[in-house]
């Protein structure tokens, strides 16, 4: 045999026998690598504009859109089980979406009224806001169409610097664009400096691809039926691209982002690990809808294990290079890690 053969990792056996650190749950505890903890968790959800409202998404078994009463008790569980973050998704009544989406800039429209309510009753939870029109349009995109269809830019960034103010103005903690419009970070970070707005803390959803696995949240929105067979494919992300996640990511942090987000998770866990090693900024992933959605699926035909695919699923974003991972599991994770 020649010398190189002790390179070889066959060669090493018996003296390497992997299989000893993983035979006993002490040691595997010992050397894991990774772990999940409630700090790593955001927990988004869909807030109607009710007291006691309480209506189930069909295709998100589990979960519900929720009134203020669910809503200030789901605010407590979150800071009972650790839960840093609730992200906000408003379910904007129909006869209020317009082509403009101009409810998004009301003041007193439900999410800087919720933002305020949540901060008053809550002021140590911290609360996520979506800046982005599709819940107020009534074309169900993200921004303003001109006359072929076609989604302008810098228009829609005029209006969502508008909206980020409204929310940040209400209170909110942290603002994040989920629309990908060219420059909106930068023009939203200067808006909210020029007004004294220093401590808004912008997530960017730097990375968000065109995504099929979306389709379970358009239905709890409400903004499906208003998108109908159009796509986002003008502004969101080619899932055949990778290079230009990192274009991207280094566009929103010259421009001003805190922390950056990969959309959709699961499909997309190269991509983390690239922005990471790329960049070392605090990164996070959203395990979207259709994410959630088949894995309560293959749980309810018994088909998957419902708790161990929930928690394998979330530890691999931090596998990934994940600081944080939006999830629909978030709390009943936190629950389990309780436990
Ligand atoms: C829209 C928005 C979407 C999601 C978050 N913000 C849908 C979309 O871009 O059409 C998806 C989240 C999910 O699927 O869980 N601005």
């Amino acid at each position: 045999m020649s010398s190189s053969s002790s390179t070889s990792p066959l060669a090493a056996f018996p003296a390497h026998r992997p299989r000893r650190l993983r035979r006993d749950d002490f040691s595997r505890r010992l050397v894991r690598e990774h772990s999940l903890t409630a700090n790593d968790l955001i927990y988004p959800v869909f807030v109607l504009d009710a007291d006691s409202a309480h209506q189930p998404v069909a295709s998100m078994p589990g979960v519900s859109r929720m009134g203020r009463a669910e809503l200030f008790a789901t605010a407590e569980r979150c800071l009972d089980l650790g839960v840093p973050v609730l992200a906000l998704f408003p379910v904007i009544d129909a006869a209020l979406k317009t082509p403009d989406g101009a409810e998004a800039l009301n003041p007193d429209g439900l999410v800087p009224r919720t933002v305020r309510e949540l901060k008053s009753r809550f002021p140590e939870l911290g609360i996520m806001t979506d800046v982005a029109l599709d819940p107020f349009t009534s074309h169900g995109q993200d921004g303003l169409l001109d006359d072929t269809g076609y989604i302008l830019n810098d228009e829609t960034v005029a209006v969502l610097t508008r909206q980020a103010l409204v929310q940040a103005e209400a209170g909110v903690d942290i603002v994040a664009p989920s629309d990908m419009m060219d420059g909106r970070i930068g023009a939203i970070r200067a808006a909210l400096e020029s007004q004294g707005l220093v401590h808004t803390r912008i997530m960017a959803y730097s990375a968000k691809y065109a995504s099929a696995f979306y389709g379970p949240f358009r239905d709890a929105v409400g903004s499906a039926g208003n998108l109908g067979k159009a796509n986002k494919k003008v502004y969101q992300m080619d899932p055949g691209n990778s290079d230009e996640a990192l274009r991207e990511v280094a566009l929103d942090i010259a421009e001003g982002a805190d922390m950056v987000m990969v959309k959709p998770g699961m499909p997309y866990l190269d991509i983390v690990r690239r922005v990471k090693d790329a960049f070392r900024v605090p990164t996070f992933a959203y395990q979207v809808s259709g994410e959630y959605a088949m894995i309560q699926a293959a749980a309810q035909n018994g088909w998957l294990d419902r708790e161990a695919t929930m928690m394998e699923s979330l530890l691999a974003f931090k596998r990934a290079g994940a600081d944080g991972v939006l999830s629909y599991f978030a709390l009943d994770a936190a629950a389990l890690l309780k436990a």
